[in-house]
């Protein structure tokens, strides 16, 4: 990477993740290497554009705040849903214009919202009286967002324990509150949970969304921005078109006026497939009974859940190695432990892999790593965080 512009290859037509390993010096390189394809971002936005024309995306920067990224993103006219300072300063830094960022954290420090009021980011979300308080004194003309709860049954990561007010009893009491100190309420958001895939839980959402907005135009708010969140798939594009259908549906039922101005914030959508780890094992044992048998053999990664496995924690989703050998099928398998590279024995990637017999030296290929992985991730022990190479499509 020079001068923080990193170096992009270009391939025709698909990225072959092997040609790339074996023009790569992986041997002589004891970190992991994360192959990113760009162009899988701007296939996302393109899908996005056809399936949900209305609504428009707000990529969730703390999916992945890689500033490659973020900056291919903000090229392409994406908006952007930021959570702190630091993240509005990445996107801002980018000639992000403000009114393309939403401040959709609903409980922020003073500090951040001084900065927020400096560079005029002037949507953000709230949830309780305390930050509508404290809006009053430090952002006053901003336009405050209402985030309730409204979870979806199936999603890998549930949101609502920590955010979203009730949309029955608090919503309103929080705009009467905004009324009276002379704030403006301007629209609702909800998050129904990240990987979700219960198709209902959007129009649930949308519903109660409806009630808000009456709620706060009875009132004398201009409700005019609806934000539906976050809990779009990143890998199964089925999916992502049945919730489209669904989110479709519901907000032109429930919100045909087009002058109200509907917004999302996916992260993972976006981000997911565009990374391939790539890891190198380092060392390997033979695990073996008393009576001499082959039990299992364990297998030691370069890297681990203290790096960019450490989404396993958060978002339990089932890993499935590729390995980069000819003949897989037909070798005899084994039950394979993998360990991350540090010394702490929490430290396992997984115990139940059936695999053939793998040498130090051999690469394995885990898909999908994009979201909720590199920036969770810590060089822990002193093994360092995955390089990262970027490869676009000369043409899509
Ligand atoms: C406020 C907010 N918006 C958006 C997102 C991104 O959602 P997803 O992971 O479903 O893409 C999250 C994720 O937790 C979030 O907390």
């Amino acid at each position: 990477m020079a001068n923080g512009t990193p170096e992009i290859q270009y391939y025709e037509h698909e990225l072959n993740i092997r040609r790339v390993i074996e023009q790569s010096d992986l041997q002589g390189l004891d970190q992991a290497l994360i192959i990113c394809d760009l162009s899988s971002l701007e296939r996302k936005l393109r899908l996005w554009q056809k399936l949900l024309p209305r609504i428009k995306p707000h990529y969730a920067v703390k999916c992945n705040d890689n500033p490659v990224l973020v900056k291919f993103l903000a090229d392409l006219g994406a908006g952007f849903d930021c959570a702190s300072k630091n993240e509005l300063k990445l996107v801002l830094g980018f000639g992000v214009s403000p009114e393309r960022i939403i401040f959709a954290h609903p409980c922020r420090p003073a500090s951040h919202l001084k900065y927020a009021k400096e560079q005029e980011v002037v949507n953000g979300t709230v949830d309780n009286e305390f930050e509508v308080y404290k809006l009053s004194q430090h952002f006053p003309n901003s336009n405050l967002i209402v985030r309730f709860k409204s979870e979806a049954k199936k999603a890998l990561c549930p949101l609502g324990e920590k955010y979203g007010c009730d949309a029955e009893a608090d919503a309103p009491a929080l705009m009467i509150l905004s009324k009276a100190l002379g704030l403006k309420v301007t629209g609702t958001s909800f998050h129904v949970g990240s990987g979700c895939s219960e198709m209902e839980a959007y129009d649930r959402a949308v519903e109660k969304a409806e009630n808000i907005f009456r709620f706060g135009e009875l009132i004398g708010h201009n409700m005019n921005l609806l934000d539906v969140g976050g809990g779009f798939p990143g890998i199964d594009d089925e999916l992502f078109e049945e919730i489209a259908v669904a989110v479709n549906t519901s907000v032109q039922l429930r919100f045909p006026d087009e002058r109200v101005k509907v917004i999302a914030e996916p992260g993972r959508f976006f981000v997911e497939a565009a990374y391939t780890l790539v890891c190198k094992i380092h060392a390997k044992r033979e695990v073996r009974n008393e009576n001499g048998r082959l039990e299992k053999l364990m297998y030691y990664l370069n890297d681990g859940i203290y790096g960019v496995f450490a989404a396993m924690f958060y978002y339990p989703e089932e890993l499935t190695p590729v390995l980069y050998l000819d003949d897989v099928e037909s070798r005899p398998k084994f039950k394979s432990v993998m360990w991350g590279p540090s010394c702490d024995a929490l430290d396992k990637i997984s115990d139940n892999w059936l695999l053939p017999n793998l040498n130090c030296g051999d690469l394995l290929g885990f898909r999908n790593m994009g979201a909720y992985t590199v920036p969770i991730a810590s060089p822990f022990n002193g093994f360092d965080v995955p390089e990262t190479r970027y490869f676009l499509a000369k043409r899509l």
